[in-house]
């Protein structure tokens, strides 16, 4: 895309389509120009201030129109999944937070980008405003990750060290993270360990250069409720006695098999360890990469404004022509996963 000033469409005003959408409307007007806003409620966006002559229901129909970019921020798979498909089969770039539509389609998703010549950008999948993607497929390009391991879901961080810390509830502290906008539409994706699983296979992509099978990546030990949803008050408080706290952990590695070993874990981490001080909607990614060492990622994890700040970058190195996500990556293929504790 090489225009002066970028024409966006916008699919979604929520949480964080109507931060994108205040700051494209303020800050960027010099960049870019917003032709459309995507919706299902219009009078709830408009009461948003988004002006009226902007908002439209026909997702599709914006697409198909004048614009350069489309910024997808509706979430779940469909219809984002045939839309993100289509801006990109028509050549323009995309924008898109959906780590949801990503895990099951990225292979697809990829594929149609690059033979179209296409721009997608994801930053904002993962750790919400806080770059993580670009380190990998950028700075660390050249390096042979082994390890990626990380808090990578906001929501569930929230919940675990709110109850731990203040002794909320779990249905305090998951309506709480609600309010702040950190959860998803449903979040049974964030407490079940959903979210964090799209978020691995997105992760590992960059880091190892493979679409994992999202349906294999377990989300509990052998046995455990999913995600977080077997940790409790009582559990959270024997963990305090020892010096330890729990965090949702979502590890990838290079297995000796050749295969990706992955799995979404409750982990019992010490409680002044980097895991154990990350804390609230906070998000921290580790990644072992030799022979530069381990090296970490740490900062806001969800919420519109943190998540709009990704976004915004995004659209720049559109604008700058930076091409998508994956950089100089070569295209990814797909790659066997086990579990931890299966045998190799
Ligand atoms: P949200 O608050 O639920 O907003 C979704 C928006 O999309 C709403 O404006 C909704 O319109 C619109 N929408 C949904 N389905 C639609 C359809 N079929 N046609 C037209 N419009 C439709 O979600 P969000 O929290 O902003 O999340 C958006 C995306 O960002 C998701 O992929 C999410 O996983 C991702 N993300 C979120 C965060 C976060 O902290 N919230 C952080 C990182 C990434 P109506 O309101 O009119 O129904
Ligand atoms: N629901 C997600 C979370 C939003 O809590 O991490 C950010 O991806």
């Amino acid at each position: 895309v090489t225009r002066a000033r970028l024409r966006v469409v916008v699919l979604g005003a929520g949480t964080v389509g109507r931060e994108v959408v205040r700051e494209l409307l303020t800050s960027w007007t010099g960049e870019f120009e917003v032709v459309g806003v995507a919706v299902r409620d219009l009078a709830k966006a408009e009461a948003t201030g988004i002006p009226q002559a902007l908002l439209t229901d026909a997702p599709a129909h914006l697409v198909a129109g004048e614009g350069d970019v489309v910024v997808e921020l509706m979430g779940g798979e469909e219809p984002a999944r045939t839309l993100i498909k289509a801006a990109l089969g028509a050549g323009k770039a995309v924008v898109t937070a959906n780590k949801h539509a990503l895990a099951r389609h990225g292979i697809e998703l990829e594929r149609t980008a690059r033979g179209a010549k296409a721009q997608l950008r994801f930053e904002a999948a993962v750790l919400g405003g806080t770059p993580i993607l670009r380190v990998l497929a950028d700075d660390l390009a050249g390096a042979q990750v082994r390890v990626v391991r990380g808090i990578v879901n906001g929501t569930t961080n929230y919940i675990l060290s709110e109850m731990a810390a203040t002794g909320a509830t779990y249905e305090d502290a998951l309506a709480a993270a609600h309010a702040a906008g950190y959860a998803e539409a449903d979040p049974t994706a964030d407490v079940e360990g959903g979210d964090a699983a799209d978020k691995l296979v997105i992760l590992a992509r960059m880091a190892f250069g493979a679409w994992l099978d999202r349906a294999a990546v377990p989300r509990a030990a052998p046995g455990d409720p999913p995600g977080i949803a077997g940790v409790t008050a009582d559990a959270l408080a024997v963990a305090r006695e020892g010096g330890q706290v729990i965090r949702l952990l979502a590890t990838a590695e290079r297995g000796s098999d050749g295969r990706i070993v992955a799995a979404v874990v409750p982990t019992h981490v010490p409680a002044d360890s980097p895991f154990g001080r990350t804390t609230g909607v906070r998000n921290r990614v580790e990644i072992e990469a030799p022979p530069l060492g381990s090296i970490a990622v740490e900062g806001p994890g969800a919420g519109g404004p943190a998540t709009a700040n990704a976004v915004l970058s995004d659209l720049l190195a559109i604008a700058r022509g930076e091409g998508s996500t994956w950089g100089s990556l070569p295209p990814a293929g797909t790659a066997a996963l086990r579990a931890p504790w299966d045998a190799t």
